[in-house]
C-alpha cells in the first residue's frame, strides 16, 4: 500500500463525534499516532440502554476541548504545528457530529490550516492501516453499530459500494438483543462476552445472509433478532427452562457466519484473496477467530483499540485525502447518510443510526 511518508511531514488533527464517542487525534505522515484522546459516554446512555442523540452532542460539548488539550500534550506539538485538520462529516448522528464539525472548522479559520472532510464509515477501514500493510485492492467489511457494508476498495480512499444491510445493522442487532437479554449496555461486548461460555450449535436460528436477485451480497439481522425474541417468549409463556449462554452463542455463531459467507463471495466475485474487517464489531472474538483462521485469505483487523470510533482513523484518512488536495470550506456541513454510487450505478442511500 501506499502510506510512505513524504519528504514533507505532514502532521493533522482527526476529530471524530458520529455518536458517542468524542475522540481527538494527532496523526503523522498518516500512519503514526502520536496522541489520541477518547472519551466513551458508556455511564450517560447506561440508564437509557442505548444512545440518546441529545445526550451525546451535549457530552461531546463538554469534552471536545479538554481531549484536544490532551492530544495535543500526548504528541508534544502545538497547534501551529499542525498541517490540516480532519473531521468525520458523515454519516451519524447529525447533532453530535456538528460538535465535532464546528471544532474543526474552528480551528482551520483560527489557524488558516485546511479543512479535511472525512466519511466516518470510509474511515474505519483506514484503522487497518496503522499497524499492517493490507494490499489493495481489496474487499472491506465494515461492521458496527451503524453500519454493514461491502466494500470493493480499489485504493485506501477510493471504495465501491457492493452489499450493505437492509435494516438493522450487526452491532445494532447485538446491542438490542443484549437489551432483550437483560445484559447491559453496550450490548455488543457484553453479549461476546456471555457467548464465551455457552453452545454455539444449541439454537437454530435464520440466516442473515439474503437469498434475492440483485441482492447477492446485502445482509438482513431483523429475522435473526426477531427469531431469537419469539423462541425466548415462547420458551418463557410454556415454562421451559433455555441458557442465555446458549443463546448469545448461538446468535453470534449466525450473525458472524453470515458476514464470513457473504465477504468470502465477496473475494471470489472480485478474484481477491484481500479482506478488511473494521468497526467496532471487529472487536468481536468469534469474528476475529473465524476471519483470521482462514488461510485462503489475507485477512486485516485494525486491533481492538482501533476498531471502534476514534480520532486516529479520521486523521489517517484526512492525511490521504490531503495529498489528494481535498478540501471543504467553511459551508461544510454534517450529514446522517452517505450517499454513494454502486458498481452497477445504483444509488446507495444508507442511514446512520
Ligand atoms: O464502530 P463503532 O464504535 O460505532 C459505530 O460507528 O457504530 O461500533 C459500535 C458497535 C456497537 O453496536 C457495539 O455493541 C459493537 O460495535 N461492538 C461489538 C463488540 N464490541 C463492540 N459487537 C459485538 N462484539 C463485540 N465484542
Ligand atoms: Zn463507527
Amino acid at each position: 500500500m501506499n502510506i510512505k511518508p513524504t519528504d514533507n511531514e505532514q502532521i493533522i488533527l482527526g476529530i471524530e463525534s458520529s455518536c458517542d464517542e468524542t475522540s481527538v487525534a494527532i496523526v503523522r505522515d498518516g500512519r503514526e499516532i502520536l496522541g489520541l484522546a477518547t472519551y466513551s459516554q458508556l455511564v450517560e446512555h447506561e440508564p437509557f440502554q442505548g444512545v440518546v442523540p441529545e445526550i451525546a452532542a451535549r457530552h461531546h460539548l463538554l469534552k471536545i476541548n479538554p481531549l484536544l488539550d490532551e492530544a495535543l500534550s500526548q504528541a508534544g506539538v502545538t497547534l501551529h504545528q499542525l498541517d490540516a485538520i480532519a473531521v468525520a462529516d458523515r454519516p451519524g448522528l447529525v447533532g453530535a457530529l456538528l460538535m465535532g464539525v464546528m471544532t474543526a472548522k474552528t480551528l482551520a479559520f483560527v489557524l488558516e490550516k485546511p479543512l479535511i472532510p472525512v466519511n466516518h464509515v470510509e474511515a474505519h477501514i483506514y484503522a487497518a492501516c496503522f499497524e499492517q500493510d493490507p494490499v489493495f485492492p481489496t474487499v472491506s467489511l465494515v461492521v458496527s453499530g451503524g453500519h454493514t457494508i461491502l466494500y470493493y476498495s480499489k485504493t485506501i480512499t477510493d471504495h465501491t459500494m457492493i452489499g450493505t444491510t437492509i435494516d438493522d445493522a450487526v452491532g445494532e442487532a447485538f446491542d438490542k438483543i443484549a437489551k432483550f437479554l437483560g445484559l447491559g449496555h453496550p450490548g455488543g461486548p457484553a453479549l461476546d462476552n456471555v457467548a464465551e461460555k455457552g453452545d454455539p450449535l444449541a439454537y437454530a436460528f435464520p440466516s442473515v445472509t439474503f437469498k434475492k436477485e440483485g441482492y447477492d451480497y446485502h445482509f438482513s439481522f431483523s429475522g435473526l433478532k426477531t427469531s431469537l425474541i419469539y423462541l425466548v417468549k415462547g420458551m418463557q409463556e410454556k415454562g421451559e427452562p433455555y441458557s442465555i449462554p446458549d443463546l448469545c452463542a448461538s446468535f453470534r455463531k449466525t450473525a458472524i457466519d453470515g458476514l464470513y459467507e457473504k465477504a468470502k463471495a465477496c473475494c471470489t466475485r472480485f478474484a481477491t484473496p484481500h479482506l478488511i474487517v473494521a468497526g467496532g464489531v471487529a472487536q468481536n472474538r468469534y469474528l476475529r477467530t473465524r476471519f483470521l483462521s482462514d488461510s485462503d485469505w489475507q485477512c486485516t483487523i485494525p486491533p481492538g483499540n482501533l476498531c471502534g470510533d476514534n480520532g486516529a482513523m479520521i486523521a489517517g484518512m484526512g492525511y490521504h485525502l490531503h495529498q489528494q488536495g481535498i478540501q471543504a470550506d467553511y459551508r461544510l456541513s454534517p450529514s446522517s447518510r452517505i450517499v454513494q454510487k454502486g458498481r452497477r450505478g445504483e444509488v446507495w442511500m444508507v442511514d446512520s443510526t
